[in-house]
């Protein structure tokens, strides 16, 4: 199976011994209090998702990251991983110190040992990682609204119970590493999704099913936008689709606790890099991957792979044109594929999916499974219910 990123799966958790003596201390150290970004953050270091991360950004990572994709080691890494706190808040921080971080409901989240307070240049992080500084972008909107002090250093977590609505898939490198050496998997190609899974993802799974041993559906279920499909809805459609349209014994579904950060081409490199933890081979990189609005082109995200010399990023990103239904070739297709023109092919916006969804309306079979759209046609019902 694929190495983790930098050779080595991070693990961050305490020990079970440590823990408790940890939890005893918890009440006299500092504290900072996460919001639920950063907490996801802190579980992404700590189950070695954001491999070779051992913590939130220093100042030196931070700047070389940031300008120039990589850590000071020398490995890609394309998006900060850092802490914001507000200028007084960091003031009365000191460098050296055990800080507990505690959970945004007051539970402790963890310990940072912080190595490293320093301020930084909003402007720069939206220009460079997000290309736009538009606050309209969600993305840039949440640097330019966190704190003005970063902190930096190596953290530690307190294992939290895993939410009932994915006990049984996959959440960490650990556990879907364990189950694709189960299934004797040595190629595998994952998939990113915040969406339900339509024709054109389905598409897309299966092509790259075609040449690889195993797919692994790997939907983001930490934060994305309002407005997006909520995870538990999302969950029942994957099972559905899965159960009725995948080859069981090929497929299977984890989930990602990360959150959506919009950044595009940048996102698409890091969404690459922790599948390689999760013990992909292969990632699928599609058309618009982890953008929004218009900030990028249409095929951004796969461009950016080019600024990596081949085989750097270990994991080998399998790049698709926009795919839809062509009447006239009663398929899936892609312009690579389908020589007919606009006019026989079925392309739906989401926007216009959501609105039929919402008036109860099925989209066509050749968007959607009519089984997926049932469960959102439900979701929908009972939420404006
Ligand atoms: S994303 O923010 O997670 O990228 P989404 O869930 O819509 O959004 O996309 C999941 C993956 O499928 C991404 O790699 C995206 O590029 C790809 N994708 C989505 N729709 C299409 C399509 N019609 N044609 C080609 N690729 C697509």
């Amino acid at each position: 199976m694929i190495e983790p990123h930098g050779g080595v799966l991070v693990d961050r958790f305490f020990a079970q011994a440590e823990e408790s003596r940890w939890r005893a201390e918890f009440p006299a150290l500092p504290k900072v209090v996460l919001n639920r970004r950063q907490l996801s953050d802190l579980e992404m270091v700590a189950s070695g998702a954001f491999s070779p991360l051992e913590g939130f950004l220093t100042h030196e990572e931070y700047l070389r990251v940031v300008r120039s994709m990589h850590l000071p080691s020398g490995l890609a890494w394309s998006v900060p991983v850092t802490l914001a706190v507000t200028s007084e808040e960091g003031a009365r921080l000191k460098e050296g110190a055990s800080l507990g971080l505690v959970g945004p409901e007051g539970e402790p989240a963890g310990l940072l040992q912080l190595e490293d307070r320093y301020s930084y240049d909003r402007e720069e992080e939206a220009t460079k990682v997000y290309r736009t500084t538009d606050q309209r972008h969600p993305g840039v909107q949440y640097v330019y609204e966190q704190g003005e002090v970063l902190l930096g250093g190596k953290v530690r977590a307190f294992r939290r119970p895993k939410p009932s609505l994915y006990a049984d898939c996959p959440a960490s490198p650990v556990e879907s590493r364990r189950v694709f050496a189960e299934r004797g998997w040595e190629t595998v190609v994952g998939f990113q999704t915040r969406n339900p899974i339509h024709r054109a993802h389905e598409y897309l799974q299966k092509c790259a099913l075609e040449v690889v041993d195993g797919l692994f559906i790997h939907p983001l279920v930490g934060e994305t936008q309002t407005g997006d499909i909520p995870a538990d809805v999302r969950m029942r459609c994957y099972e559905a689709l899965m159960e009725l349209y995948y080859p069981r014994d090929r497929v299977v579904l984890g989930v990602l606790p990360a959150f959506m950060r919009y950044a595009g081409p940048r996102e698409a490199i890091l969404h690459a890099i922790v599948r390689k933890n999760y013990g992909c081979s292969h990632f699928i990189v599609g058309r618009d991957h982890a953008g929004v609005g218009n900030y990028y082109g249409t095929y951004d995200a796969q461009h950016i792979f080019r600024e990596f010399p081949a085989g750097e990023l270990g994991i080998t990103p399998l790049f698709f044109e926009n795919s839809f239904f062509c009447t006239r070739c009663g398929s899936m297709a892609t312009s690579k594929t389908c020589p007919h023109g606009e006019e026989v092919r079925v392309s739906l916006s989401g926007t216009v999916v959501r609105e039929m969804l919402r008036r109860g309306e099925v989209p066509p079979e050749a968007f959607t499974r009519p089984e997926v759209a049932a469960i959102l046609i439900e979701a929908a019902r009972s939420a404006s219910a």
